[in-house]
């Protein structure tokens, strides 16, 4: 009995597979949720929300508020900063990072590995009045779409596991945490300080912050398993190269993904060519400074998922709820969502329903 129970869970452990054809037809669509006029997810962060104006504020408590009481099981941390800025002189500017995380119940701290869905949520200063529907108000409510689609399925897994006594292995310990980071823009023009406040801070705190002792993981930016960012997406015919070697397999599972939904078609888009056309790994294009890079130094795989070229609404006031490609919008949701759950390994709680084909 115990010598098939530990096969077993080395199997599980080792597993990443793929979710069956009727898995991904069951993932949700967002619909009406992420209409850009009165879609209760995405319509309340098309306002201005530049860090230190009462929108940051807004914005920050409609995600708060998402969580608490659609997600009451993930929890919520506030992670501050404040610096100067070239455009405010000496004024302290707040940052604010929010992280909605969801762990496995048993694990104790520093002993999870997450997986990081991450966007910005701050917009502009620039020209004045500037929403960035795509930069990034609607990787933001993707995110919170995501995460109320898989929330189910991470209990039925922690129930699971803990009834049959599973936890405690390092590679089951998967947990999941979405990062809303604030302060990504620069307030005049882009340099190395003007820009990534939050993300400069949070990389900067969490590498200082040291797990207990025993822990699996020396500090949080060692517990990120992938930081896949979304950035500049919701515009018609994107196209996503891959820019890292070191990460080309997972961009491949999220390419298979794509390709997979859109012969089962379950997207709406019907671009040109693919949005992560690049399977062969052939461009690995230079960086393009984001997000990521505070924690790219820092030793966290990136999966960096940004058109190359960005939208040609890119910082300007045509980068609104209007322009969006809302087919577009809600493929990126999708596929999304179903990369999440294939990661987190979630044909462990699927069940074929009856009828189905089993390959
Ligand atoms: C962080 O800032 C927000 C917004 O100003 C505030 O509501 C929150 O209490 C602060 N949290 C911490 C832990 O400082
Ligand atoms: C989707 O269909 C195309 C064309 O039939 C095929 O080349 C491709 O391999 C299919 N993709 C997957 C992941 O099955
Ligand atoms: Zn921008």
């Amino acid at each position: 009995m115990l010598w098939l129970h530990v096969l077993y869970s080395v199997a599980l452990a080792c597993a990443y597979k793929p979710l069956s054809d009727s898995f991904l037809k069951a993932i949700p669509d967002a619909g009406v949720d992420l209409d850009p006029e009165n879609g209760k997810l995405l319509a309340p962060i098309l306002i201005p929300r530049v860090p230190g104006t009462p929108g940051q504020s807004i914005v920050q408590k409609h995600f708060i508020d998402f969580f608490q009481t659609e997600l009451p099981k993930w929890t919520i941390e506030w992670h501050n900063s404040t610096a100067k800025t070239p455009a405010t002189g000496n004024k302290d500017i707040p940052f604010g990072n929010l992280a909605f995380k969801r762990e496995p119940p048993w694990v104790k701290p520093g002993q999870s590995n997450l997986l990081t869905l991450v966007a910005h949520y701050d917009s502009k200063l620039q020209p004045p009045g500037f929403i960035g529907a795509t930069d990034s108000a609607a990787p933001c409510a993707m995110l919170m779409h995501v995460a109320r689609s898989i929330d189910k399925y991470v209990t039925q897994m922690h129930d699971e596991m803990a009834a049959l006594n599973e936890g405690g292995s390092v590679e089951m310990d998967m947990g999941v945490q979405i990062l809303l980071l604030d302060g990504e823009e620069a307030f005049v023009s882009w340099t190395d300080t003007d820009s990534l406040y939050g993300a400069r801070a949070l990389a900067e705190s969490w590498e200082t912050a040291m797990n207990p002792a025993m822990s699996k993981y020396h500090n949080p930016n060692r517990q990120i398993s992938i930081f896949l960012l979304l950035d500049l997406l919701g515009s018609a015919d994107p196209s996503v190269p891959s820019y890292f070697p070191t990460t080309h397999w997972a961009y491949r599972h999220l390419a298979s993904i794509e390709s997979r939904m859109r012969n089962l078609t379950l997207l709406e888009s019907n671009p040109r060519h693919p949005f992560l056309p690049d399977t062969e790994g052939a461009m690995y294009k230079g960086m393009i400074s984001d997000d990521h890079l505070p924690f790219l130094a820092r030793g966290v795989p990136i999966l960096h998922v940004i058109p190359s070229p960005f939208p040609h609404v890119w910082h300007t006031m045509d980068d609104d709820g209007k322009h969006l490609d809302m087919a577009t919008v809600r493929d990126w949701t999708k596929i999304t969502t179903a990369f999440a759950l294939e990661w987190l390994d979630m044909m462990e709680v699927w069940y074929e329903p009856e009828g189905a084909a089993v390959p």
